[in-house]
């Protein structure tokens, strides 16, 4: 069963770009981890300063494989220091881990097409249609 490990890092107010710009350098670094299911990083819309990090695996042994592989540390190491370089100040003040599993969810009408918006030209993105009725019967919130 898919689990869900979020690391929630709370960051200076002004400090958030300089955290996204260190994960775009380092995205695609767990992606061949076995068990890996993929991670978003979310940026706080409102007042608050914690980014999280959602990161989905097949299960709890692949998520802790990887926290204690040499990749984990490999791929929180910046580019300086992997070259030898001193390492530069992490922008987080504080880190926490948190655990989860899906107790429950919906694909929404967009199912099935994670990561952008909804493709009308995709038929991934296509509404499903579990009952078979007829192609061209309306489907709206308002039809039994
Ligand atoms: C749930 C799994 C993960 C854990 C437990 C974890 C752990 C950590 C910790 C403890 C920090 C330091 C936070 C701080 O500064 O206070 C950090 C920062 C960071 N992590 Fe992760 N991480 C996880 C997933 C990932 C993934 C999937 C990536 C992307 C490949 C990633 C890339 C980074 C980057 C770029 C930083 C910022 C380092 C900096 O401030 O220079 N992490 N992570």
């Amino acid at each position: 069963m898919t689990v869900v490990k979020i690391n929630a890092i709370t960051v200076p107010a002004d400090s958030g770009d300089e955290l996204a710009r260190r994960f775009a350098a380092r995205a695609g670094a767990v992606d061949n981890q076995d068990g890996f299911e993929g991670f978003e990083l979310l940026k706080p819309t409102d007042e608050r300063t914690t980014w999280l990090v959602v990161t989905r695996w097949r299960d709890e042994e692949s998520f802790q494989g990887w926290l204690h592989s040499p990749a984990f540390g490999h791929g929180h190491r910046s580019a300086a220091e992997r070259s030898g370089g001193p390492a530069p100040h992490p922008v987080g003040i504080s880190s926490e881990l948190w655990s989860y599993v899906i107790a429950g969810g919906s694909p929404g009408a967009a199912g099935g097409s994670p990561g952008g918006p909804a493709d009308p030209a995709d038929p991934a993105d296509s509404p499903a249609d579990p009952a078979g009725g007829p192609a061209d019967s309306p489907a709206g919130p308002d039809q039994a």
